[in-house]
């Protein structure tokens, strides 16, 4: 039997597709293992939204291949949105890799890792490259790994590409044009799932919200999307239902509403702002203005008071002034986001912004990434502190990975929650009063 290594950089899509990779060679005789080394197979499914994701993976193939020299022939496999975007360039990059397929074929790879191991050459000089489109590829990410018993949460991807076309963002190039699945489809994955004891979905999309426009109808003023989720919120037996990563621009009076209406939905969502300044955001191509998406928190805040919300920041793209700058700094203070993912400017050839002049020095964006960590964790204290000896609902999803057998949940505004009580409780939704917050975590005890 062969044994076969799956590293994953990159989104929760990536880990998706892996899953499906990981499904389908297990289906084909393939054993999955933890660990590169008991490996004769390693898939590298990567990542290319910032330049330092390309390089960490590249590493890690030369790495791998220079061990090859001196030890056992492993067949590598890099697959995803790097294969995408660098294509036949990694032959180059990466000399002696034997499998470089695209987004749109993780379904094609045991067959193309059979074709390399019975190939003329000896097994670790053979190839195979696939970076084509394939018509109805996306309704091809389906299947799921038998789950553990204790598997709570679980993630279904509604559609692939991303046609927004935002100048700093290489993801339309890598993943392609929107393409999405049928809501049938989708709720019968969802009640095999449920049936396999899955309690959380959270649904995957690049921008996930836009989800059948213009090709599903709208319903009585409701989007495709808005449909989608009330057709699973009557899915008995899922207990919570989440989305990412949603577009500020598909984010639309329905949605905000499903918030107050859909109770499975929980009290967090995710809302990409990246910049504050609306100079800024037209030059990313982003089509909505500063005061519209602070229109569009408050009226998320004031459907569901426990509302919380993260978002993307970007620092340092090209032209962003201090005063530009300054503008998001005082966005994210008046939005007053409780998470974010802060990301200094990261360079993609191919992309607009690639050719924008006054491109900001690596130290300027490293200081404005400071100060916005610096105010993130502020904020995120000084809301997670609001919580302290309150009880919330956490949906207790594993054993926490540190500490002494204490639990890992998660609370409807997904803070996560770590606690003491015994195993019997995964999967259920517990009473738990915070006795303790720090920016990032809440610890408590059972109420
Ligand atoms: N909607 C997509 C966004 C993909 S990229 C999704 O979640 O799948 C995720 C985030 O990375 C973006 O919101 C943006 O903040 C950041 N990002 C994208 N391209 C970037 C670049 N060139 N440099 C720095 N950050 C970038
Ligand atoms: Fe990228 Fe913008 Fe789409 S960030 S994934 S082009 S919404």
């Amino acid at each position: 039997m062969k044994r076969v290594f799956i590293k994953t950089y990159g989104c929760q899509m990536n880990e998706r597709d892996s899953e499906l990779v990981a499904h389908d060679l297990m289906q084909n005789g393939y054993d999955l293992v933890n660990n590169e080394s008991d490996a004769d197979v390693v898939l590298l499914n990567t990542c290319s939204v910032r330049e330092k994701a390309e390089k960490k993976a590249i590493g890690k193939a030369n790495n791998l291949l220079s061990k090859r020299k001196k030890k056992k022939q492993i067949t590598l496999g890099i697959l995803g949105c790097m294969a995408q975007n660098l294509g036949t360039n990694l032959v180059d990059e990466v000399k002696g890799v034997n499998l470089i397929v695209g987004t749109q074929k993780f379904h094609r790879i045991s067959q193309y890792l059979k074709k390399i191991s019975t190939g003329h050459l000896a097994n670790y000089q053979s190839r195979v490259i696939d970076l084509e489109e394939e018509e109805g590829s996306h309704h091809t990410i389906n299947q799921h790994l038998s789950s553990s018993a204790e598997q709570v949460s679980a993630f279904v991807s509604i559609m692939q590409g991303c046609n927004m076309n935002c100048s700093f963002c290489i993801v339309p190039k890598t993943r392609g044009n929107e393409r999405y699945r049928e809501m049938s489809e989708i709720c019968d994955e969802i009640k095999i799932l449920r049936d396999r004891g899955i309690k959380e979905v959270t649904l995957l999309g690049q921008i996930v919200n836009a989800y059948g426009r213009g090709v599903f109808p709208r319903l009585r003023g409701e989007s495709p999307f808005v449909q989608l989720v009330k057709k699973i919120h009557g899915i008995e037996g899922i207990e919570r239902i989440r989305f990412t990563s949603p577009h500020p621009t598909s984010f639309g009076p329905d949605l905000i509403e499903a918030f107050a209406a859909l109770p499975k939905l929980g009290d967090y969502t995710h809302l990409p702002l990246q910049s504050g300044s609306n100079k800024m955001l037209k030059s990313m191509n982003r089509p909505y203005k500063r005061e519209k998406f602070l229109e569009l928190v408050t009226a998320l805040r004031s459907v569901n008071q426990n509302m919380r919300i993260s978002t993307d920041i970007i620092v340092g793209y090209p032209g962003e002034t201090e005063a530009e700058f300054e503008e998001t700094v005082s966005a994210f203070k008046e939005a007053a986001f409780e998470m974010a993912f802060i990301f200094k400017y990261s360079e993609r050839s191919g992309t607009p912004a690639a050719q924008f002049p006054d491109k900001i020095p690596k130290k300027i964006k490293e200081e404005r990434n400071q100060i916005m960590l610096k105010i993130l964790e502020r904020q995120s204290e000084a809301s997670n502190l609001k919580k302290v000896d309150k009880i919330m609902e956490v949906l207790v999803e594993s054993k926490a990975r540190k500490g002494r057998g204490e639990l890992m949940g998660r609370t409807r505004c997904f803070r996560k929650v770590i606690f003491e009580a015994g195993r019997e409780l995964i999967g259920q939704i517990v009473p738990v009063r915070i006795k303790v917050a720090s920016s990032t975590l809440l610890k408590g005890s059972v109420a």
